[in-house]
């Protein structure tokens, strides 16, 4: 026997915001896309992902922009690597978070629905997080982390109760240092909201502003201040190294797929994928190293990601993020540093001693 219309509660779902033209990362990576920037080999939207179907989440709608999208689908296809339903919805403009939710409607229906901006890495899980809401009866939750340049986010004032006061995107004076994060969980009422609202100063239709419309119609509005945990802004070389650090020392596993040869030493939690490489070289973990790569008389130091297809030969890495297909060759010693795709850094053996470059728009190179 079927439920009766009024007693059948609608399933959460998920919505991640992956539209946008990453301008930020060029030179980095050929993708426009900041949400496929890889992360210990794994693109962020991955992360993402593993933690929408992780707080049992299984219909994800996607918002994806014409200059991003096709490369976006092509990544993630069509969910069931994560047991998840990904639903592509095109926004053809980037008119702000908000405006993505209207988008998303059709999708929507009159589901909860959890708000994920696809380029956000934090780590922590949200399935708590989730079922707070689910249990509070709350129409909106918002995750919240103190941040030293307020200016740059969505900030809320919290009352010391708890409860939100006021909610203002990126304040000239902030009178709080709690930002949102970017993980948002909405009942069907934030549609309402957003109609209420007006473009921002910057053109946009803001989800702070119709978080805000609902706090000043008395509408319950949850917050939760992550304390414990890292949240990383990944659009700089040196946010990227951080981030990918931090996921290599927290996530990295010991996993030996790609052959390693009696000349070579492996210490610690390194991940070598299938069909890659390792011929007379030491490698001190944690490191990730993608498939088929191959890895020959060098040292490879800790917090080093190697991406598919890479070469790296009678040399020296420690600290680095060296995209697919990039080759290292006969180079004594490079640090900190972010490779791009397909870039080659070789020693040449010439008796004039010179550098020979070639560099893209706007690269840094440390000599
Ligand atoms: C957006 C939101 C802002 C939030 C931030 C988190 O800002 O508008 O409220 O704090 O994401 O990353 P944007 O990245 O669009 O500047």
């Amino acid at each position: 026997m079927s439920e009766p219309e009024n007693e059948k509660k609608p399933v959460m779902k998920g919505l991640v915001l992956s539209g946008g033209k990453g301008t930020r990362l060029r030179p980095i990576t050929h993708t426009g896309a900041k949400q496929l920037v890889p992360i210990a080999n794994r693109p962020i939207l991955a992360y993402v992902i593993d933690n929408l179907a992780n707080a049992g989440i299984k219909d994800v709608g996607m918002i994806i922009s014409p200059e991003t999208g096709e490369e976006i689908k092509a990544t993630m296809g069509d969910g069931s690597e994560w047991g998840v339903k990904i639903t592509y919805i095109p926004q053809t403009e980037p008119k702000g978070l908000a405006h993505a939710v209207v988008v998303a409607r059709d999708f929507l229906g009159d589901s909860p629905f959890v708000m994920y901006l696809g380029d956000n890495l934090i780590g922590c899980r949200i399935d708590k997080f989730v079922d707070n809401f689910n249990s509070s009866g709350s129409d909106a939750a918002i995750l919240l982390k103190p941040v030293d340049n307020p200016s740059s986010f969505g900030i809320a004032e919290v009352a010391e109760d708890g409860t939100i006061e006021r909610l203002v995107e990126k304040p000239k004076e902030p009178k709080s240092n709690l930002a949102l994060i970017g993980v948002y969980i909405f009942s069907n009422a934030i549609h309402k909201a957003i109609d209420e609202i007006e473009p921002s100063a910057r053109g946009e239709l803001e989800i702070t502003d119709a978080i805000q419309r609902l706090v000043s119609n008395g509408s319950p509005v949850q917050s939760q201040v992550l304390i414990d945990t890292w949240w990383l802004d990944t659009g700089k070389k040196d946010d990227l190294l951080a981030a990918n650090t931090i996921v290599l020392d927290e996530w990295g596993k010991r996993d030996i797929k790609g052959s390693v040869d009696g000349e070579s030493e492996i210490t610690g939690r390194v991940s070598i994928a299938e069909g890659a490489v390792v011929k007379n070289s030491t490698l001190r973990g944690p490191i990730v190293i993608g498939k088929n790569s191959v890895i020959k008389d060098s040292f490879v130091g800790p917090y080093t990601s190697i991406g598919d297809g890479s070469k790296i030969k009678k040399s020296i890495i420690e600290h680095c993020v060296i995209l697919a297909g990039a080759e290292i060759d006969h180079v004594d010693r490079i640090e900190d540093s972010l490779i791009g795709r397909d870039a080659r850094v070789v020693r040449c053996h010439n008796k004039h001693k010179a550098l020979r470059l070639m560099i893209g728009d706007d690269s840094v190179v440390e000599v």
